[in-house]
């Protein structure tokens, strides 16, 4: 059985299918954030617990053979909006679940960590390194250096029992059952949908490396059928192309177009603080084999078949962004529930969290 912390989420709910289809079984643990709808199709194959990762105990280990987090706070701006709580799930949770795993005997352990700790800015003379695994990183924001600790602590943890591995991943595209569109390839789509322009932020100038979701699950499964020694201790990054973000709006605009969706590039100078980096991933490749395989041409289409149904009529709902539909909850936690932060873990002792249905 597979653990998958943060199972209902955007990635989660793509590598939970995966794992089904390769024969593994499932026992999610999810806060549920963002509801249930990931994983609604899989309940009948899945195990869903609902529990802050914070608060994980012995038991949850039971049957596991190895565990994949994928869960926490999961972008720049909801690590800035409460760094405290990043740090507890992003860092803190992330090594507490590694020590309850190597205690209940629980061998395997993989790490979603993101290769924004590689950025440098668009203003370092540095810029324009293509960074691998081995390439010495200095992050600067709380999201970035919050995984970069976890990442150390982790494979510190390494021993002939126990086999850490860290995934850093480019940013994520293509469909989800439970949706992100605060991820910029899905942003372009959305935008173009609902408003027929895609606003391209300091001119699109900034380097992104980029992979589809469900290339995303299949090296999380190369990782985790991967002989131990070859992976154990071990970065890989994740990503199939490296792009300006002004090329990834050319390229969106031509596949929305061959779908008969226009769209307006409309580029954005003002200044701001923005993130750049470019990867190589020639180590997953030679080690495990691993190649993302979808285009961003190809995602964007089948993006656009599947947002046409009624779930989606509303692109802009706050559900869909993270740091928007957690301030919202927030604020209505304040106004009409417990007046509890939802940040916050529930109290020690207090009873399980219920299943809510969207
Ligand atoms: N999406 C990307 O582009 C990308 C890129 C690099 C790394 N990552 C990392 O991959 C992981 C998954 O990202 P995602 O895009 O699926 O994000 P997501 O926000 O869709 O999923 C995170 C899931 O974790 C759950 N969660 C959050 N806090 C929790 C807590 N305290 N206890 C239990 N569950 C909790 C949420 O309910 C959600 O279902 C994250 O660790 C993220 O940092 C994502």
């Amino acid at each position: 059985m597979i653990l998958l912390v943060g199972g209902a989420g955007y990635i989660g709910s793509v590598l939970a299918e995966e794992l089904l289809e390769r024969g593994y079984t499932v026992r999610i643990i999810d806060r549920l954030y963002f509801g249930d709808g990931g994983v609604a199709r899989l309940r009948d194959r899945v195990e869903l617990i609902v529990a802050d990762m914070r608060r994980l105990e012995p038991a949850h280990f039971a049957g596991v053979q190895a565990v994949i987090n994928v869960g926490g706070l999961s972008n720049d701006p909801t690590a800035e909006y409460n760094p405290v709580a990043n740090y507890e799930m992003n860092t803190v949770a992330a090594v507490r679940l590694a020590e309850l795993a190597r205690a209940a005997g629980v061998r395997r352990y993989l790490f979603a960590s993101s290769c924004s700790i590689y950025d440098r800015g668009l203003s370092e003379d540095e810029s324009d390194v293509v960074c691998d695994e081995t390439t010495p990183v200095q992050p600067r924001a709380a999201y970035a250096l919050s995984k970069l600790e976890a990442e150390q602590r982790l494979l510190a943890m390494a021993s002939a029992d126990f086999c850490p591995v860290v995934l850093r991943k480019g940013t994520v595209y293509g469909f989800s059952p439970r949706m992100r569109f605060d991820l910029v390839v899905n942003t372009f789509v959305r935008d173009a949908l609902a408003t027929g322009r895609m606003r391209l932020v300091f001119g699109g100038e900034m380097w992104r490396p980029l992979v589809e979701v469900r290339d995303v699950a299949r090296a999380y499964v190369a990782c985790l059928a991967a002989d131990e020694e070859v992976v154990r201790g071990q970065i890989f990054n994740v990503a199939r192309a490296n792009m300006r973000i002004s090329e990834l709006a050319l390229r969106v605009r031509e596949a929305l177009r061959g779908e008969g969706i226009a769209a307006e590039i409309v580029p954005d100078y003002t200044y701001r603080t923005v993130r750049s980096y470019r990867v190589s991933c020639r180590k997953i490749e030679s080690i495990l084999g691993f190649r993302a395989l979808v285009s961003v041409e190809e995602a964007v289409r089948d993006m656009v078949r599947r947002l046409r149904t009624p779930e989606f009529e509303d692109l802009h709902h706050p559900r869909f962004e993270n740091l928007r539909w957690l301030r919202m909850l927030e604020e209505a936690e304040s106004i009409v529930g417990s007046g509890r932060s939802i940040f916050a873990p529930p109290p020690a002792g207090s009873p399980p969290l219920q299943v809510v249905r969207r």
